[in-house]
């Protein structure tokens, strides 16, 4: 299993209850579906009962589904923060029910939501097996690297990979800047790999992008590593670097430092930006 699911199960009082799912996709699920559930038996409550005329007479749009709603969502954020997920899942379930049923208003053809889901499949592939979902990095971080490796190696030629590459941003800027390197990038998710493939094809430079799952690949062969990922498998790739890179290489995280590990050196790349942390083997 994978490390932050291990946490994450930790973490969460539910972890107890028969089956409360492991991973936080199959919890929103759950989350979502029975709270459906409840509200519908308070509609049939509300609508059916005794009651039903008082409620109406009171002004209430019992009929309404946007009615019903709103304790929809407080009912999902609020299991949603006892089940201790993180943050932004508690937004997704907050945003989610308002938002289906503000789409049922709008007329869409049955297509854009096929390419919508298609595009979505493909961005966010394995989001629930990795716990990193694809985010950009900012043009100051591709610098504030740049300066990094300047820095440490001048013009000796460097081995660079992007563990989780996205849509290769980073590895193309670097091989533009220095040529000599050998700039490569994996990344687990199709669409984003595809799109940095085809963009290195035209870029013209020596980048390279390899699809696939960067906990499969060996960082031995690597003079720097980069990384911006996300809190949820600090730890495990710092685990990966300590078993596998020489010394004298150098891991550099965008964002998130390694926990309980003090970095070697702290880049502010430029306000607004994050931090880079920056560890020396
Ligand atoms: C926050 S984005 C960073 C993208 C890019 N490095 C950048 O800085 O612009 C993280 C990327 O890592 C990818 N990713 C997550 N887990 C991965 C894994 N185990 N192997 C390869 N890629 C992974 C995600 O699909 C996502 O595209």
């Amino acid at each position: 299993m994978h490390s932050m699911q291990r946490v994450s199960a930790a973490w969460s009082p539910w972890r107890s209850v028969r089956g409360w799912p492991q991973s936080l996709w199959g919890q929103a699920l759950l989350i979502q579906s029975v709270s459906v559930l409840l509200i519908a038996g308070l509609v049939a409550g509300a609508t059916h009962s005794v009651f039903a005329f008082e409620l109406r007479s009171l002004g209430l749009p019992l009929d309404r589904l946007w009615f019903w709603c709103f304790p929809h969502v407080i009912v999902v954020s609020v299991w949603a923060k006892l089940a201790n997920m993180p943050i932004w899942w508690r937004w997704i379930h907050a945003v989610f029910p308002p938002l289906v049923l503000l789409m049922q208003q709008v007329a869409l053809p049955p297509s854009v939501y096929l390419a919508g889901f298609i595009i979505s499949v493909t961005l966010y592939w394995s989001v629930h097996a990795t716990r990193v979902p694809f985010y950009p990095s900012f043009p100051a971080t591709w610098r504030a690297l740049h300066r990094i490796l300047e820095k440490h190696a001048d013009d000796t030629p460097l081995r660079v990979l992007d563990i989780g590459s996205g849509l290769g941003d980073i590895s193309l800027f670097l091989a533009k800047q220095r040529v000599h390197d050998s700039v490569m990038g994996i990344e687990i998710a199709p669409l984003p790999w595809a799109v940095s493939a085809v963009r290195s094809i035209f870029s013209g430079t020596s980048a390279h992008f390899v699809l696939g799952d960067y906990r499969q690949l060996d960082f031995g062969q690597q003079d720097v590593v980069f990384a911006y990922l996300s809190p949820a498998v600090m730890q495990a790739v710092w685990q990966k670097v300590c078993q596998e890179m020489q010394p004298g290489s150098l891991f550099i995280s965008s964002e998130f430092p390694v926990p309980d590990k003090a970095a070697d050196h702290i880049v502010f790349p430029a306000p607004g930006a994050p931090a880079l942390y920056v560890y020396h083997r």
